[in-house]
């Protein structure tokens, strides 16, 4: 199989504040998205690896990982994602969010295994904490949090993006290949993927590199 990486980067960043957007912002050592792509680039079964990044970040981008694959994103989530699905040529994509700058090699051994019997998969966690909606507690049997990256047979996922109501959004793809009928594997995740969304975030992912590597 040839498997390519899509990091998608095309957001703002706005939430993370900060002068640059938070995805060339330093974490531990290196830009946010430097540590994800070196962790997909080293990974042996990953052929490829594709950025997808905003439009006038060419020079950011090139900054951060030197003279990489760069395809230009769109003003959503989905769309970036769809740019970048039009612009690599393989059979197994791994779709990921340059905000999860740490990804452990055993996910993405874990989601690509899963591919084998299913058309995309994606790495989950048990949600510890209770949950309230509008106060009232949500029973969690059953809840997980969805962290990337998320693996997908090339195909189901080009035919879940040209297949999804225009206007309509989505945050994730499995859920856009689960929902035009295609099979979603579930397979563990890891807390190291959490996302770096806020300000706070960036001394949280800090702490976990440092952690690991103690
Ligand atoms: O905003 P949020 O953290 O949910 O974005 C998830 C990922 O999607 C980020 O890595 C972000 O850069 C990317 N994204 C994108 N294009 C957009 C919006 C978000 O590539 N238009």
């Amino acid at each position: 199989h040839r498997t390519v990486a899509l990091i998608v980067a095309a957001g703002s960043g706005s939430r993370a504040g900060g002068a640059v957007p938070k995805q060339y912002a330093i974490v531990a050592g290196k830009p946010l998205i430097a540590h994800a792509y070196h962790a997909f680039a080293a990974h042996p079964a990953v052929d490829e690896v594709v950025v997808v990044i905003a439009d006038g970040a060419e020079a950011l981008a090139e900054a951060a990982l030197g003279l990489v694959r760069t395809v230009v994103g769109g003003a959503t989530r989905r769309e970036s994602v769809a740019l970048g699905l039009a612009a690599i040529d393989a059979d197994y994509v791994l779709v990921h969010d340059a905000a999860r700058p740490f990804v452990p090699a055993g996910v993405i051994d874990r989601v690509l295994a899963a591919l084998d019997g299913a058309e995309a998969a994606m790495p989950v966690l048990a949600v510890a904490d209770t949950l309230v909606r509008d106060g009232a507690v949500v029973p969690r049997d059953g809840l997980s949090r969805v962290q990337t990256p998320q693996g997908f047979r090339v195909d189901a996922l080009r035919a879940a993006h040209a297949g999804w109501p225009a206007g309509e959004e989505a945050t994730d793809d499995a859920q856009m290949v689960r929902r035009l009928g295609g099979s979603v594997a579930l397979v563990q995740g890891d807390a190291m993927l959490d996302k770096v969304t806020h300000p706070d975030d960036f001394a949280a992912a800090e702490a976990r590199v440092t952690w690991e590597t103690r």
